[in-house]
């Protein structure tokens, strides 16, 4: 049985303000929620805040952050290690997320070589894969999808996936308010799983397959309730404790 993981993903947002208001909401709105792990995922600078935070909530929330480098230390101005992130109790990281594949040309290659790192640093990657709305419209979603995922199991293996989780998001849902319906997300789901399954039905069948693109309150049961869609990465919604924590409810109702 796989468990549902929802997570927020801050993006650039944030103030010390903001963290604490938000983290204080979510301490409270988790009280007594079971059956589904909850992440935040807060910008880099605020790490040490949010863990000091999640602690006085008695460690409910899992702490991700948004990015990592390849390398631990060393002569890199401006890069933030996997050995940092664990310095302050992160430990689910988000990779290859369509914004910095854009803005920052991170390539499939470089995505695949930060997923290893953080492996071998004993950390969670959350690899983000998802097609722009010209490759949607040209039929090519699943073979971009392959495309991002094969970067990973063709030089790490498929077993490399155990213990990972990923992120289907289509970009043309991301911030648009236009999510991807609950039939066509499970389509893509189910086809992602069948392509990793021909490697493994093994790691097929215990990988984490979160769902991403304007995910809310509103519309999350009905993503949940579908069979391949393991919980969502969230944006937008994730920035309200009452809205994200109703998403992660309707993930733990769904799957009980
Ligand atoms: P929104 O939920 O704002 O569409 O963002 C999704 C996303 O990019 C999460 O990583």
């Amino acid at each position: 049985m796989r468990r549902p993981v929802v997570m927020g993903n801050w993006k650039l947002n944030g103030s010390k303000t903001m963290v604490t208001e938000l983290l204080t909401g979510l301490n409270a709105e988790l009280e007594g929620v079971a059956g589904v792990d909850v992440a935040v995922a807060p910008p880099a600078l605020y790490l040490d805040l949010a863990e000091r935070l999640i602690k006085e909530g008695g460690n409910k929330i899992i702490l991700g952050a948004q990015n990592t480098d390849v390398n631990n230390s060393g002569a890199f101005t401006g890069d933030v290690s996997p050995q940092m992130l664990k310095d302050f109790g992160a430990t689910h990281i988000i990779i290859g997320h369509s914004e910095r594949r854009e803005y920052h040309h991170e390539s499939d290659e470089f995505v695949a070589q930060k997923f290893a790192f953080l492996k071998e640093n004993g950390l969670t990657p959350v690899l983000c894969i998802g097609e722009s709305e010209a490759q949607n419209e040209a039929g090519e979603t699943l073979a971009v999808c392959a495309r991002q995922l094969d970067a990973v199991i063709k030089t790490q293996g498929v077993e490399a996936l155990n213990d990972a989780i990923i992120a289907y998001e289509p970009i043309w849902a991301i911030g648009t308010g236009k999510a991807a319906t609950a039939e066509q997300a499970q389509s893509i789901h189910a086809s992602i799983r069948a392509h990793i399954a021909k490697e493994s039905e093994a790691v097929a069948k215990n990988v984490i397959i979160q769902y991403g693109g304007s995910v809310k309150a509103e519309n999350a049961a009905e993503l949940f309730a579908q069979p391949d869609i393991d919980g969502a990465l969230v944006g937008g919604a994730a920035l309200d404790a009452k809205g994200f924590a109703a998403i992660a409810k309707a993930a733990a109702a769904a799957k009980a």
